[in-house]
């Protein structure tokens, strides 16, 4: 029997796994996914664990107040919402779950290829305007997809991306094992200069924050397109901008955009509210998979 942990869940979490939760004997859950960082910061001090997605952004100040905090859980990949040096600083372990989003992003991630390549939303509209569109799309059999970072999302799109007859190049700073058969490993310049299509696969750091910059767009291939279902301070959104008014991309397509952002308003600009891992089965995968680590890590902590 476990002592009594006090779990806050602050951001929409799976169902099946606050029940999960709920049922382990000994905790006690409070769910309040929508609280505003003023009462995070209040009221975090009554709790031994918390849960996220990217919507809390655990600071400095909400590990400092957060005096019984022992465990924060992200339910999917990205970090960046957590100040990791912090945490550190405080002992609190921070687990994820890597992966468990990983086939729902890649699928979003050629959905949005798909609707570039063959102007999905112009075409809804005409369609119920009763109109046509002009000009033709393209396919994606034949073309070239650069992965920037080949992690498990970038390993999963590269993996749909061969099954729809691309060529699929990967960039990664870490030598990826073991590569995708048919994928090829190079450089970033060389990824650049050879991909009809790039995709952006990699975690948000201080390092990573506007990797597509003005001079890696200069690298780019004539008319390629931009994917970006990772971040939006991955890209230099002023570069992206002038590099689609210039032509020299033909089109963008994101998931994850800045507040008021000056692409918004691009005709080749394509947006989604990050909803890359707003799926059943990942949310579900996700959410029980955090919940689980989460518990045992209160566990072997009360072993201590
Ligand atoms: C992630 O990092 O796991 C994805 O960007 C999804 O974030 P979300 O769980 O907040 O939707």
């Amino acid at each position: 029997m476990s002592g009594a942990w006090k779990i806050l869940i602050s951001d929409p979490l799976h169902p099946e796994a606050v029940a999960w939760l709920q049922r382990q004997p000994g905790a006690s859950v409070v769910v309040r996914s929508e609280i505003s960082p003023e009462d995070l910061l209040q009221t975090i001090a009554d709790y031994d664990a918390l849960i996220v997605r990217s919507r809390t952004k655990v600071t400095a100040g909400v590990i400092a107040a957060g005096r019984r905090l022992k465990v924060i859980g992200r339910a999917g990949t990205g970090l960046d919402n957590i100040d990791l040096e912090a945490a550190q600083r405080a002992r609190i372990t921070v687990l994820n779950a890597p992966g468990a989003n990983a086939n729902a992003v890649a699928e979003l991630t050629l959905g949005l290829m798909i609707a570039l390549a063959r102007d999905l939303p112009q075409a809804m509209q005409a369609a119920k305007a009763g109109t046509k569109i002009k000009g033709y799309g393209s396919e994606l059999m034949g073309k070239t997809l650069g992965v920037i970072g080949y992690g498990r999302i970038g390993r999963r799109v590269a993996h749909v991306a061969l099954a729809l007859d691309m060529r699929v190049l990967a960039y990664d700073i870490l030598k990826p094992e073991p590569l995708e058969p048919g994928v090829e490993l190079v450089s970033l310049a060389e990824l650049c200069s050879r991909s009809d299509w790039v995709s952006l696969h990699i975690p948000l750091t201080p390092e990573t924050r506007h990797f597509v910059s003005a001079r890696l767009l200069e690298q780019f291939k004539v008319g390629a397109f931009l994917i970006n279902t990772a971040r939006a301070e991955i890209v230099d959104e002023e570069a992206v901008l002038e590099a689609l008014q210039q032509g020299r991309l033909r089109g963008y397509a994101t998931d994850v955009i800045s507040e008021n952002s000056a692409l918004l308003g691009h005709p080749r600009v394509l947006v989604l509210p990050h909803i890359g891992a707003s799926t059943e089965e990942a949310q579900r995968r996700a959410g029980m998979e955090i919940v689980e680590r989460v518990w045992q890590a209160l566990l072997d902590h009360q072993d201590l």
